[in-house]
C-alpha cells in the first residue's frame, strides 16, 4: 500500500522522522525505509551545537550535510533542530560570561542558520529547546543563569536575520496537554509574538509512554496555540512501553500515534508529525529510561508493528 508521505500529502500535512548518521550511511533496509515513507526529516543530534561547533569558531558540517543531501536526493524538506539548548552543548560555551555567552549564541544561529538559508531544502529551525521546566518556570540553564529570560528572543532575532524566510519554533516536551507547563509556554508565545519577536511555530515534542496515560487535551492544547497565530508541529513523537513488548501493549501503543495524528488532522495550524526515529533499532529510549522501550513503528528487523498501520490508516 503507498508510503506514509503519500497519505500524509494528501491531507495537507508532512510526516516526518529523525535520522542518525550512522546507520544512515550504512544500512541499506534504513536508508530504504527513511526515504520511501517520510517527507520531512530531522537530523536527531547531527544538527546540534555539540555537532556543528565542538570548539570555538570551528564548525564542522559534515553529519548535518549528510542528512540535508540525503533529504534533497529524496525530495524532502530538513526541520534544523536545534540552535539553543542545555544539552549537548560543549562545555566552552557554558563557561562564558553573559556578553560572551551572548556574543557565541549569535554566531553560533548566524553560522549554522546561514550555511542552509539558501537552500530549499531546510525549512525551519527549533530556535529554542526545553526552556521551561515542568512547573511552568524558566529552567535553571546555565542559558537561563546567565543572560536571563532575554536568551530566548535574542535568539529568535539572530536566527530570522540569518534567514527571513525560515520557519522559526519554539520546541518542548510535556506540553501536549493543558497543564502549568504547557500554559507557561502559551504564555509565553503570546508575549514574544507581542513585542514582534518571530516565532513562527510550537513544536510539541510528545515523548508518551503508555503507561502515562493519553494527553486527551491534545487537540484542544494544539488549537488554542494555533488561535494566537503559529503554526503547531508534533516534532518528536514516540510511545514507549515497559519492556517486554506484547500484544496488548502493541495495541495501546497504536490508539496513541493514531490519536496523535488525527489530533493534527483536526487542526488546520497543525503542519505536520515528526516520528522520533522509525526503528526499535535505533531508538533514545532503552539507553534513557530504564526498563522500557519498544517506542516506534517498525520494530528491530523493520517489521511494521501495529503503529504503522494506526499513523497510516489515520492519514
Ligand atoms: C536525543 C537523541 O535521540 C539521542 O540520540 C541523544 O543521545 C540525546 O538526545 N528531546 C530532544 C531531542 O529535543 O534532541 C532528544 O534527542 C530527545 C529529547
Amino acid at each position: 500500500s503507498a508510503p506514509l508521505r503519500q497519505h500524509a500529502a494528501s491531507r495537507g500535512k508532512f510526516i516526518g522522522t529523525a535520522l542518525a548518521t550512522g546507520p544512515l550511511s550504512s544500512e541499506t533496509s534504513y536508508r530504504n525505509i527513511a526515504a520511501t515513507e517520510f517527507s520531512q526529516v530531522t537530523a536527531e543530534n547531527a544538527m546540534k551545537w555539540e555537532s556543528t561547533e565542538p570548539n570555538q569558531g570551528q564548525f564542522t558540517f559534515s553529519g548535518a550535510d549528510a542528512i540535508v543531501d540525503f533529504a534533497a536526493q529524496n525530495g524532502q524538506q530538513v526541520h534544523g533542530h536545534t540552535l539553543v539548548w542545555h544539552n549537548q552543548t560543549p562545555g566552552w560555551v557554558q563557561g562564558l560570561g553573559a556578553g560572551a555567552m551572548r556574543t557565541a549564541m549569535q554566531n553560533h544561529i548566524g553560522q549554522v542558520v546561514g550555511r542552509y538559508a539558501d537552500n530549499p531544502t531546510v525549512v525551519s529551525w527549533d530556535v529554542v529547546n526545553e526552556v521551561f521546566d515542568d512547573n511552568g518556570g524558566m529552567r535553571g540553564s546555565f542559558w537561563y543563569n546567565t543572560l536571563g529570560q532575554s536568551f530566548i528572543a535574542d535568539a529568535f532575532r539572530a536566527a530570522r536575520a540569518a534567514d527571513p524566510d525560515a520557519r522559526l519554533c519554539i520546541n518542548d516536551y510535556n506540553v501536549e496537554g493543558i497543564n502549568a507547563k504547557s500554559t507557561a509556554m502559551y504564555n509565553l508565545v503570546r508575549s514574544l509574538r507581542q513585542q514582534n519577536v518571530p516565532v513562527d511555530c510550537v513544536g510539541f515534542q510528545s515523548h508518551l509512554a503508555i503507561q502515562y496515560g493519553f494527553p486527551s487535551d491534545l487537540q484542544q492544547n494544539l488549537q488554542r496555540f494555533a488561535d494566537l497565530g503559529v503554526q503547531v508541529w508534533i516534532t518528536e513523537v514516540d510511545v514507549r512501553m515497559q519492556m517486554p513488548r506484547d500484544s496488548a501493549k502493541d495495541a495501546t501503543q497504536a490508539t496513541y500515534y493514531r490519536n496523535v495524528v488525527n489530533a493534527c488532522l483536526a487542526v488546520t495550524a497543525c503542519a505536520g508529525v515528526t516520528i522520533w526515529g522509525f526503528t526499535d533499532k535505533y531508538s533514545w529510549v532503552p539507553d534513557t529510561f530504564s526498563g522500557e522501550g519498544a517506542a516506534l513503528i517498525y520494530n528491530e528487523n523493520y517489521q511494521q508493528k501495529p503503529a504503522y498501520t494506526a499513523v497510516h490508516d489515520a492519514l
